[in-house]
C-alpha cells in the first residue's frame, strides 16, 4: 500500500524511530540511499513562500539520485484550474512522489487519495511534520534518548508547528507542553490525538497559558512566528497577546541548565525570540535547519522503499 506523510501521526512511534535512525545514517553517509536512481522525478509544489523547504527537498532529492521537478503553485493553480483529484491523476502517472506546501489539509488528503504515489506534507495550515522530524533529529543529537524528556513550545498554540509538535513529540515519548495565550490554543481533536499517542509511548501533554510554567525545567524550548503565512492581515492584533510568550534570557533561565532552543525559522528577532537567545550558545537552529535535509531524505527513502 502506498504510504503518505500528511501529518505527524501517519508514522507510528516505531516508524518514526526508524526514519530518525535512517536520517542519522544518511547524515553520516549522504549518498548511501538512492531510491530515485534513474533519475526519477519528484514533484515539489509550493503554494506558499519557502526557503528551507525548497533548498532541503531539492538537494535531498538530488542526493537520492532523483530529479526535483519544481512546480510553481501560482502557475499550476491546483484546485482552481482543475480539481485536486485531476491534478493528482496527471502527476501520479509521471512522478515517483509529491511534496506539496499548501493551505488546506483536506486538499493534501485529496491529492494522496488519487495520486497513487507517496505524498509528503511540506507545510499546511494545520501541520508541518517534516520540520518536526528535523527537530526530533536535532534533539536526539543534543539530548540522546528522547523518551521522558520535556519539550516546551511557547507562542501560537493554534498553528501548524504547535500541532505537529503535539503529535510528533508525543510519538517520541516526550512530555509535551504548549504555552499559549487564550484564543490561540491548539485544536481540541489534535490534543486528544496527541494524548492518545502519549498514553502509548509514556509521554504526556500539558496545555497552559503561563509561559513560565511551560518553560520550567524543560529540556527543549521552542517557538515560532506569531504570524504564520496567510495570517499577515492579523499581524497587528497578534502582537500584544504574545509578548509574554517571547523566548528571552529570563524565560530560558527557567528551563533546564543546558536546555536546547529551537525555532523552525524564519525568525523575527525581538518578537517571538530575542537575538541574544537565538544567536546564543543554547540555540540549535542552524543544526535544525540543516537537519531538514537529512530527515526528509530518510522519510522519502522510507516511503519509496517500503515493500
Ligand atoms: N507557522 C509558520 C511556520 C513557517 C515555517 C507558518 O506557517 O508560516
Amino acid at each position: 500500500m502506498t504510504r503518505s506523510f500528511l501529518r505527524d501521526d501517519d508514522l507510528s512511534p516505531d516508524e518514526q524511530a526508524e526514519v530518525l535512525e535512517l536520517a542519522a545514517k544518511l547524515k553520516a553517509d549522504p549518498y548511501a540511499a538512492r531510491p530515485l536512481e534513474g533519475p526519477q522525478s519528484v514533484a515539489v509544489i509550493f503554494d506558499k513562500p519557502t526557503l528551507r523547504t525548497q533548498v532541503s527537498f531539492t538537494t535531498g532529492i538530488a542526493h537520492l539520485g532523483g530529479y526535483p521537478m519544481m512546480i510553481d503553485g501560482n502557475l499550476a493553480k491546483i484546485g482552481k484550474r482543475e480539481s485536486v483529484a485531476d491534478t493528482a491523476r496527471v502527476i501520479g502517472r509521471q512522478a515517483s512522489a509529491i511534496v506539496w506546501r499548501t493551505y488546506a489539509q483536506s486538499d493534501l488528503a485529496e491529492m494522496a487519495q488519487y495520486v497513487g504515489v507517496p505524498v509528503v506534507n511540506a507545510l499546511t495550515d494545520d501541520f508541518h511534520p517534516c520540520q518536526i522530524l528535523a527537530d526530533l533529529l536535532t534533539m536526539r543529537e543534543k539530548l540522546g534518548e528522547l523518551a521522558g524528556k520535556t519539550f516546551a513550545y511557547v507562542g501560537d498554540g493554534a498553528n501548524n508547528m504547535a500541532h505537529s509538535y503535539l503529535l510528533g513529540c508525543a510519538s517520541a515519548g516526550m512530555h509535551v507542553r504548549i504555552g499559549s495565550p487564550s484564543g490561540y490554543t491548539p485544536r481540541a481533536d489534535i490534543v486528544a490525538d496527541a494524548e492518545a499517542i502519549a498514553a502509548q509511548t509514556g509521554g504526556s501533554v500539558t496545555l497552559t497559558d503561563d509561559p513560565q510554567a511551560a518553560a520550567e525545567g524543560a529540556d527543549v524550548l521552542a517557538t515560532d512566528t506569531w504570524v504564520s503565512m496567510g495570517q499577515e492581515d492579523e499581524a497587528a492584533e497578534r502582537e500584544a497577546p504574545f509578548v509574554p510568550f517571547q523566548i528571552n534570557a529570563e524565560l530560558l533561565a527557567l528551563a533546564a541548565p543546558d536546555a536546547v532552543v529551537l525555532h523552525c525559522l524564519p525568525a523575527y528577532r525581538g518578537k517571538e525570540i530575542t537575538a541574544e537567545v537565538i544567536d546564543g550558545p543554547q540555540s540549535a537552529v542552524w543544526d535544525e535547519a540543516e537537519n531538514r535535509l537529512h530527515a526528509q531524505k530518510a522519510l522519502l527513502t522510507w516511503l519509496l522503499e517500503r515493500p
